[in-house]
């Protein structure tokens, strides 16, 4: 298992389970930096007291790309596991687990399962955990959408094509006509924040004519698919850039601000909720509006997913709920205009697993009519995703 996570044994810190009791007052032996392995843990613990204090013994040693492994004494159930994912979190993310049974290891991840080679007399389920801040380090987020970009793009042809587009379109025209499509007898400027490949920006431009759209994204790859997406869609003025949203590549300067500014599905993502706040909101010119959507921590179906599945991404463990993204926007001079919730959490996405695995996609045009009809009508938490529109005061 070691050899799998690619952890030199030599280099490996053993942390006893068991905190100190309070009369024991010789310090802690100091621990040197590097990866630790906690156990073996028992049953009947206080899961979450357990987390703090493991976080507190060990917090200070762990390197900021090190691995911080727990090994479980005996099998546990999936909502055990998922109860010590969520204990860990913010501190560190659950990247993968073996399981180790009668002598055979198994490994689990988000990638799936596979049969490690050696055995193990031991029964139990060793967690491996990375910090938060490395899992959504620049780095990572870079090679990760390089990566996926194709399937970011969506696949024209393919039967969820229309419900990829009509998302986009959603976000991308949430302002509606609120946003004049001329500024003082010039183009209207609208910044797609995060741009992934492009479309929610494309949206809004085809919806104001004949707007300058800029956008950028961390990842070359979707800043490249963006560039041709808006070319093919005979947007004229673009401009694509690479960078963060907590140091966005425009808007350096106070005069370059933006009348339109869009970011759909990126603040999940962030290391610095805070610092990308700032970042957004200096792009935004005085008066000017902002349309901001995500996935919505606080669904039914992620609160079912949190409590029952072990892995899960961990943008969907970085979520905000669209009131903390809207606290966090009128304290840097926004007022709400209108808000929405869209993609019902029940039973959308396992219609559309159930219609793709089963089906060859069937069902997705009557998905989308559901989708449709309903946006915006239902509470908040009847929704994965949500959207704010907001305008700078
Ligand atoms: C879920 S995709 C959404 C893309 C696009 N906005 C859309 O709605 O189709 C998230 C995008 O955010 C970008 N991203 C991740 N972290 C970011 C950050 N800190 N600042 C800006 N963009 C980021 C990723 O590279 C990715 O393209």
């Amino acid at each position: 298992m070691l050899a799998d996570l690619e952890i030199d044994p030599a280099a490996l810190q053993l942390v006893d389970p068991a905190p100190p009791p309070a009369s024991d007052r010789k310090p802690l032996p100091a621990l040197l930096p590097g990866p630790v392995l906690v156990g073996q843990i028992g049953t009947g613990l206080d899961i979450n007291a357990a987390a703090r204090a493991y976080q507190a013994r060990t917090n200070a040693t762990l390197p900021p790309d090190g691995w911080a492994l727990f090994f479980l004494k005996d099998s546990r159930s999936e909502g055990e596991l998922a109860r010590w994912r969520n204990a860990f979190w913010p501190w560190l993310h659950l990247v993968a687990l073996y399981r180790i049974q009668a002598g055979a290891i198994e490994r689990e991840s988000m990638q799936g399962r596979s049969k490690l080679s050696g055995n193990c007399e031991k029964q139990g389920v060793l967690l491996a955990l990375r910090r938060r801040d490395h899992v959504l380090s620049p780095a990572a987020t870079i090679a990760k959408f390089d990566h996926n970009a194709p399937g970011w793009n969506g696949e024209p042809g393919k039967p969820g094509w229309k419900h990829h587009r009509w998302m986009r379109r959603y976000v991308g025209v949430f302002a509606g006509s609120s946003s004049p499509s001329r500024v003082a007898g010039r183009p209207l400027s609208i910044l797609d924040f995060g741009c992934g490949a492009g479309w929610v920006g494309i949206e809004a431009a085809l919806l104001a004519k004949d707007a300058r759209l800029a956008a950028f994204d961390p990842s070359p790859e979707m800043v490249r698919l963006a560039g041709i997406n808006a070319r093919e869609n005979g947007i004229e003025r673009f401009d694509g850039r690479t960078g963060f949203g907590e140091d966005p590549p425009f808007c350096k300067t106070g005069d370059d601000r933006f009348d339109l500014v869009i970011s759909s599905g990126v603040v999940s993502f962030s290391p610095d909720p805070g610092r990308w706040y700032d970042g957004l909101a200096r792009c935004v010119k005085k008066g000017g509006t902002l349309v901001i959507g995500d996935i919505q921590r606080e669904s039914r179906g992620m609160q079912r997913r949190r409590r029952t599945k072990v892995f899960l991404p961990a943008r969907e463990m970085n979520a905000k709920t669209p009131g903390e993204a809207r606290a966090a926007l009128e304290k840097r001079g926004f007022t709400l205009v209108r808000q929405a919730g869209y993609q019902l959490t029940w039973p959308i996405p396992q219609a559309m697993h159930w219609s793709d695995q089963k089906l060859g996609g069937a069902l997705a045009p009557l998905i989308l009519l559901a989708n449709k009809s309903l946006a915006g009508r239902l509470a908040p938490d009847r929704y994965d995703s949500w959207v704010l529109h907001l305008v700078s005061k």
